[in-house]
């Protein structure tokens, strides 16, 4: 790597080949954001995530489908979170705000407090009690931001700090917060630029249903620009004992192993809803034995770790095709929403643990059986 005069990073090999430099999700898709010239921008240069085929899975469902898994964990604070909080936090310095506020099951905390650690805000978060994942928790410690452990649920905490925002000036940057979703479609963008056009199916996890929202309205806008002729059927994927939209209920007490899905009443259910109708796709539900079978695989035949609530979409789509509710020789794009290291507890429990030895060679190959 050298640097020219005008400090721009280039990179070896071909005579003038130069590598442009990824600007984060607000500067690449700027015309489809409500941002103004003025508008400060905070970025972790969030986005531009990998969209990586696997054939594995194909193999293992039918091998008539394309498969690309949307890895969302690379993301700078390893979620998708990144690229709705970079408007949220953005629009929040706009307005003059000092202080943001969310509840979370994880993500949207370590994502809120990185950005508003960028920003110079303080932040508030929520967690329910017990039912967060280690390192998002460590995420949102380490960066700065007041962790309260709320002794309830994701739901209760959420409607909590709802009414902290209607009456203090800290500004909520749950996705119930506009900006988040405008920032969050640019994931649908780039599954249609790296892919060269939409795919037939978009599988995704459904928690409080924003994403899936948001990849909806990021498919619509870009087929109202021509930029895709046709538009993918939206497929969404509840955790069993966390079913809300399929149930068509409140789940009060919702149980999962996929704690950053662990929600029992969320907040964009009537989009979501939406979403499914108008894009003729539809919504199920995997239990976490179904989670958790799809969590090695991912991780042992693809070679990609992700948390368990992500790989609820891939459990989701083994049990749809053999369903056969997916047409075969379609393309299929998977949003693998967040890194397997944010849960590092439910993959050593998922796998066979380290085992202890003796420093000598014998001992060593003794165990490795080889
Ligand atoms: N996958 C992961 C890894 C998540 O963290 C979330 C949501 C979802 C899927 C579901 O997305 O809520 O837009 O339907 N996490 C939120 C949080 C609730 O607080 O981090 P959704």
């Amino acid at each position: 790597m050298r640097t020219s005069k005008e400090g721009a990073a280039e990179c070896g090999g071909d005579a003038g080949a130069r590598h442009a430099v990824w600007p984060g999700v607000i500067e690449r898709y700027r015309e489809y954001l409500p941002v103004t010239e003025t508008t400060p921008i905070v970025t972790l240069l969030e986005g531009n995530t990998p969209l990586v085929p696997a054939p594995r899975l194909a193999e293992a469902t039918d091998p008539s489908l394309s498969i690309y898994l949307k890895c969302e964990g690379f993301n700078p604070t390893g979620s998708f979170k990144d690229r709705g909080m970079t408007m949220a936090i953005s629009k929040a310095v706009e307005a003059g705000s000092r202080a943001v506020i969310c509840a979370s099951t994880g993500n949207t905390s370590a994502s809120a407090a990185a950005f508003a650690a960028r920003a110079g805000l303080r932040a508030f978060v929520m967690v329910p009690r017990g039912s967060v994942a280690l390192g998002k928790l460590s995420q949102a410690a380490i960066h700065g931001a007041r962790v309260l452990m709320v002794e309830g649920s994701f739901d209760q905490a959420l409607d909590i700090v709802r009414r902290i925002a209607e009456s203090y000036p800290v500004t909520l940057v749950n996705s119930v917060n506009p900006f988040r979703l405008e920032g969050q479609k640019t994931g649908a963008f780039e599954v249609v630029d790296q892919l060269g056009r939409a795919p037939d199916y978009h599988l995704i996890p459904v928690g409080n249903a924003g994403n899936i929202t948001a990849y909806w309205r990021g498919y619509r806008e870009y087929h109202r620009d021509a930029k895709i002729g046709s538009l993918p059927r939206m497929v969404g994927f509840h955790a069993a004992g966390a079913a809300p939209i399929y149930e068509n209920r409140v789940i009060d007490e919702p149980r999962t192993v996929a704690t950053a899905i662990k929600i029992g009443n969320p907040a964009s259910w009537g989009p979501a809803l939406e979403a499914l109708r108008d894009s003729r796709g539809f919504l199920d539900v995997v239990t976490d034995e179904e989670i958790l079978r799809a969590y090695r695989m991912l991780a042992r035949e693809e070679g990609i770790f992700m948390e368990p609530a992500s790989a609820a979409t891939v459990a989701g789509l083994v049990k749809v095709v053999k369903e056969g509710r997916i047409e075969p020789g379609s393309t299929l794009v998977l949003t693998l929403t967040g890194h397997g290291l944010k849960d590092p507890d439910t993959a050593l429990e998922s796998a066979s643990r380290p085992a202890s030895v003796p420093a000598s060679l014998d001992a060593v190959l003794a165990q490795l059986g080889l």
